[in-house]
């Protein structure tokens, strides 16, 4: 399973590339405008250095012509960029366009199974269902995560699952049990993973009896 982070702050990914488990990064439009990006490109260029692995830069054009040429431009600041192409119908174009060129899409915004297949088949890499978006109005998130294996593995379908929008710890371990291929995650889920209160005392009470034993 990999690991991506959801962020375009370049602290986190940078602290997270840190602990060596870092597989990639997911970005949105939301997340550039959180941080103050001002030259995307420059950008996303330090995000590629600093973690070895898939960058998803999302496009911001809505018609087929308009994904094409950002997606065309998005892959010339660096070899590991994945374009990001929202499910609507010109999306689902421009990713048979772009794919069919060899270029790695990650298909976002996904809510529906059926959703996921039409991305599988038009080539995308990656499609992202967002489980907590599904949670916050009242639907079961991970129940969209089963589906979509379900369906991948009935066909041998290769695009991978990129479970997005994950909120805490129990998404990440119940994407696991789901044979998600990918999970991305906001960086206080990253710092969240190691954490267990029984390791901090225990580790305390380990260095507490070392110090006593030396006296
Ligand atoms: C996916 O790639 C998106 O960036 C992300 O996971 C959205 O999550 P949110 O619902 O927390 O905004």
């Amino acid at each position: 399973m990999k690991f991506f982070i959801d962020t375009a702050n370049l602290d986190e990914i940078r602290e997270a590339a840190a602990m060596g488990v870092l597989d990639g990064v997911t970005t949105n439009p939301s997340l550039m405008a959180k941080v103050g990006v001002s030259n995307v490109t420059e950008h996303y260029r330090k995000i590629c250095e600093a973690v070895d692995g898939d960058v998803s830069a999302e496009v911001i054009s809505t018609d087929v012509d308009g994904m094409i040429k950002e997606g065309l431009e998005l892959i010339k600041i660096h070899e590991n960029i994945t374009v990001k192409i929202p499910m609507i119908k010109d999306g689902v174009k421009a990713i048979k366009a772009l794919a069919s060129e060899g270029i790695k899409i990650n298909c976002t915004l996904i809510f529906n199974p059926i959703q996921a297949l039409v991305a599988a088949k038009a080539g995308a890499k990656y499609v992202s269902p967002f489980i907590g978006r599904l949670d916050d109005i009242g639907q079961d998130g991970m129940e969209l995560i089963h589906d979509i294996r379900l369906i991948f593995d009935n066909y041998g379908m290769e695009t991978q699952i990129l479970a997005a929008s994950v909120r805490h710890n129990q998404h990440l371990l119940s994407c696991a049990k789901a044979g998600a291929d990918v999970v991305t995650m906001p960086f206080n889920v990253i710092e969240s993973m190691i954490k267990h209160p029984l390791t901090d005392s225990g580790l305390a009470k380990f260095l507490a009896d070392h110090k006593k034993s030396m006296g």
